[in-house]
């Protein structure tokens, strides 16, 4: 028999309800920012924690932690963390932006059921982590890759997420017992919604559109078309 075009990969295709599956995953992901107040059940919360262990990771280092956040308190004191640094942020925006930015809620910390704090262990793996050697920043790449994973997942679910970053990360590590090395790189709120929107929150807002992507792609060297 003549070899599939396209090697091994093309002789084992997702089948076309498969790959429209992932892209409507891709396309329908959105950042959200109002929650339901029900529960997650716990299989569902360990299937999207599964997804985040299977991205790709420098090394195969894997440099993530999971914090599951279910207590209202410790929610309502992350909630103020990330409201300290909305307000000081502030100051970086005048006029439209200002008022468009002061309307941004951070109130998701505290309506989802789950905040979860990722966390990236920059130590893990030991001295020589593979790749990681000449870009360290590839731990980080590693940690965000883990987290684009369980929002997927998440969408597929039909469950909503929403990445928090305004905050120091002195105030989680305090908040959350976090020791000084390890980095708390996101806090996400997870849990059932009303809405996904069709476009991104801060496109409706006309904070900024989304980029022409032919703009974007360039032919041998930067910049050309
Ligand atoms: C690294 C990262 C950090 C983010 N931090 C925040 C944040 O602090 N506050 C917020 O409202 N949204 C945050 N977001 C969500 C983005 O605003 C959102 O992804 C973007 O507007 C596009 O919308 P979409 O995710 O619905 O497509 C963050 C997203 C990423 C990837």
């Amino acid at each position: 028999m003549a070899p599939a075009p396209g090697g091994a990969a093309a002789a084992h295709p997702f089948t076309a309800a498969e790959k429209a599956a992932v892209y409507k995953a891709i396309e329908q992901r959105r950042d959200i920012r109002s929650f339901r107040p029900d529960p997650l059940p716990e299989e569902l919360l360990l299937r999207l924690l599964q997804a985040a262990h299977h991205a790709p990771s420098v090394g195969f280092m894997q440099p993530w932690n999971f914090i599951v956040v279910k207590s209202q308190e410790t929610k309502e004191r992350l909630r103020q963390a990330a409201d300290k640094e909305r307000r000081a942020l502030l100051l970086h925006y005048e006029g439209e932006q200002a008022q468009k930015f002061a309307r941004l809620k951070i109130e998701a910390l505290t309506e989802a059921p789950i905040t979860l704090c990722v966390t990236l262990d920059p130590t893990r793996g030991g001295l020589h982590v593979l790749g990681r050697n000449s870009i360290p920043e590839t731990d980080l790449a590693s940690v965000s890759c883990a987290i684009q994973n369980l929002w997927l997942a998440a969408r597929a679910e039909g469950l909503a997420v929403g990445w928090v970053s305004f905050y120091k990360k002195q105030d989680i590590r305090h908040i959350l017992d976090i020791p000084p090395h390890i980095d708390p790189v996101a806090l996400l709120s997870v849990g059932y919604t009303d809405e996904f929107p069709e476009k991104p929150l801060l496109e409706t807002a006309n904070w900024r559109k989304r980029l022409d992507l032919k703009e974007l792609i360039y032919a041998e060297r930067w910049g050309e078309k």
